[in-house]
């Protein structure tokens, strides 16, 4: 009996010993040899008064990349951050060269996939299909969608907002969550399914559940994390939305598909998911679940981003409430050269409002870096720097939006910046300044082959809510609040303070 339990014990410790060395040799070794390549690029320091690295980056990540930036300028530089030690920061001169690489030396899905621990929270970031139907089939049908658009952009506004008869505290980010829900879904899902209230809740509540979870398991240490990752409640939420989006889904992928199938002549909606639908097959994402598992990639990358950017331009508005007047002046004067109507011509009349979000964009970008991408096969730069492969690169992004030689007077505020730069004339200036542009110096959007294929979608989306709301209200800080909300900071990503009321009331007509 003795002998046995011994014998046993002894056979654990040598299967433990067998997997040790095949552990060393399948991370270790690869890890040493790694190192030592990374060891050739130069390294910024930053140690805060013996605190640790990881939590520093946390809380201090803009000062970090913003002196980085100055110190390496046009060379690359890496940084321990909280979630690795391999980021390496490239400065965007190497831009131009590094979009021509294949996705098979620099991977955008990789990045994020291991941003947002997808083994565990187990959403795909990995569905060409998603910005395939963004691209062919969205933005070309935002013309003729934008009527509807502005249809659910007026009933949504009515809904969430109070009356204002007097100025009233509005807690607007939670207000704005729900209308782009609302909004979104008209497009992403369709008229059956956008007021649906379990839609709604993934809607507005998938994303803050999946970054709950992501923060959760960035917490244990990696070699824990198989174990213990599964068993946090956060993870496990995750699985019951991933469950209800698939329940959601169902009888109306079915009713669509049966229609098809018996009714000729049946009109096929004109949305997202019937669009998804159409190309499913060449993709192999015909089921249910690959569906629903797309539209909750969809609801990750539109819902949040959106609501966070037309909150941080509120917030921006409410402190500087001179801009109100003359933009809702102009969005009057747009309104009445289209019958009234919210037209696509409309929209892009609107320039001053459009430079106020992108000068809002460019001092509260979604984050402080931006082209992340995994590196699958090392490269050599134009300037004879190695980049081995494993490390995640990226630009610093904030700190170039900041800088006086991109854009001059970089650290001041002026919402008319690009408006102004648009009426210089020129079909060059007037195309380059618009909020959805991106290029090497103006990258909260991404850039080249995967920049946000949603942007011309959400910026259409952004104006209507904000010209709905400035027509109808005044707005500004809470009486005692001098200063503009401060951004929260987790690391390289940054949002608005969800928490904060503004003041509304009704504009007299
Ligand atoms: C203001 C709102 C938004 C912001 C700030 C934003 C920002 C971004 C950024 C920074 C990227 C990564 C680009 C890169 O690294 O090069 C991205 C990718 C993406 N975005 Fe957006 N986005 C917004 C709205 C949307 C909307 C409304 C949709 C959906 C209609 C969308 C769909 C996507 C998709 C599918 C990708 C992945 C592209 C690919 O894999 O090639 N985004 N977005
Ligand atoms: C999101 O979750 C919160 C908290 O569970 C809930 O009160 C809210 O109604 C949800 N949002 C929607 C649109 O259902
Ligand atoms: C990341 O930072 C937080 C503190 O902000 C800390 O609790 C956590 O352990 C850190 N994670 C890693 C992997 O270092
Ligand atoms: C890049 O974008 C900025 C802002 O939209 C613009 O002012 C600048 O002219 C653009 N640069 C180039 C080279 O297109």
């Amino acid at each position: 009996m003795e002998l046995q339990s011994l014998t046993g014990a002894a056979h654990t410790l040598q299967t433990f010993g067998i997997a040790s060395v095949v552990f060393v040799l399948l991370w270790f070794l690869p890890r040493i040899r790694l190192e030592a390549r990374l060891r050739k690029l130069p390294a910024y320091v930053y140690e805060d008064s013996g605190k640790k690295t990881a939590t520093t980056y946390m809380t201090s990540a803009k000062r970090i990349y913003i002196a980085g930036y100055n110190k390496f300028k046009n060379h690359v530089f890496r940084i321990s951050t909280n979630e690795s030690i391999d980021t390496v920061v490239v400065p965007v001169k190497f831009l131009p060269e590094l979009r021509k690489l294949p996705d098979s030396v620099l991977s955008f899905p990789e990045a994020v996939a291991d941003l947002l621990h997808t083994k565990y929270t187990k959403i795909s970031t990995d569905e060409p299909i998603s910005a395939h139907v963004a691209k062919a089939d969205l933005t070309p049908a935002l013309a003729r969608l934008n009527p509807i658009i502005d249809e659910e952009v007026e009933q949504a506004m009515a809904e969430e907002m109070p009356p204002c008869e007097d100025w009233t505290e509005v807690y607007i980010y939670m207000k704005l969550v729900n209308a782009v829900a609302k909004v979104s879904g008209r497009v992403f899902v369709g008229p059956e399914l956008c007021r649906n209230k379990e839609y709604l809740d993934a809607a507005a509540n998938y994303t803050l559940d999946l970054i709950s979870a992501q923060r959760k398991i960035s917490e244990i240490k990696p070699w824990q994390r198989p174990f213990l990752a599964p068993r946090l409640k956060e993870v496990k939420q995750l699985r019951i939305r991933e469950e209800k989006a698939k329940e959601i889904l169902e009888p109306v992928v079915n009713a669509r598909r049966e229609a098809e199938k018996n009714d000729p002549t049946y009109k096929k909606p004109d949305d997202m998911l019937q669009w998804l639908m159409n190309r499913g097959s060449d993709y192999g994402r015909d089921s249910i679940e690959s569906l629903a598992k797309v539209q909750l990639g969809l609801i990750f990358a539109a819902i949040h981003t959106t609501t966070l950017t037309a909150t941080n331009i509120l917030y921006t508005m409410a402190e500087r409430t001179e801009y109100i007047q003359p933009i809702r002046e102009e969005i009057r004067q747009a309104m009445a050269d289209n019958d009234g109507v919210m037209t696509y011509r409309a929209l892009q009349q609107m320039e001053k409002l459009d430079s106020f979000m992108k000068e809002t964009m460019r001092f509260y970008p979604p984050g402080f870096t931006s082209f992340n991408r995994k590196v699958l096969r090392g490269f050599t730069l134009s300037n004879g720097q190695y980049i081995p492969a494993g490390v995640t690169i990226e630009v610093p992004s904030h700190a170039v939006y900041q800088d006086s030689s991109n854009y001059p007077d970089g650290d001041v505020f002026d919402g008319y910046r690009f408006y102004k730069l648009r009426q210089q004339g020129g079909a060059q200036n007037h195309a380059r300044n618009q909020f959805v542009t991106t290029n090497e110096t103006n990258l909260a959007f991404g850039y080249g082959r995967h920049a946000c294929p949603g942007r011309f979608f959400a910026s259409n989306e952004i104006k209507m809510m904000l010209a709905r709301t400035l027509l109808e209200y005044d707005f500004k800080l809470p009486e005692g609040v001098t200063e503009r909300y401060p951004n929260q900071e987790f690391g390289r990503s940054t949002s608005p303070d969800a928490a904060k009321p503004l003041l509304f009331k009704k504009v007299k007509a």
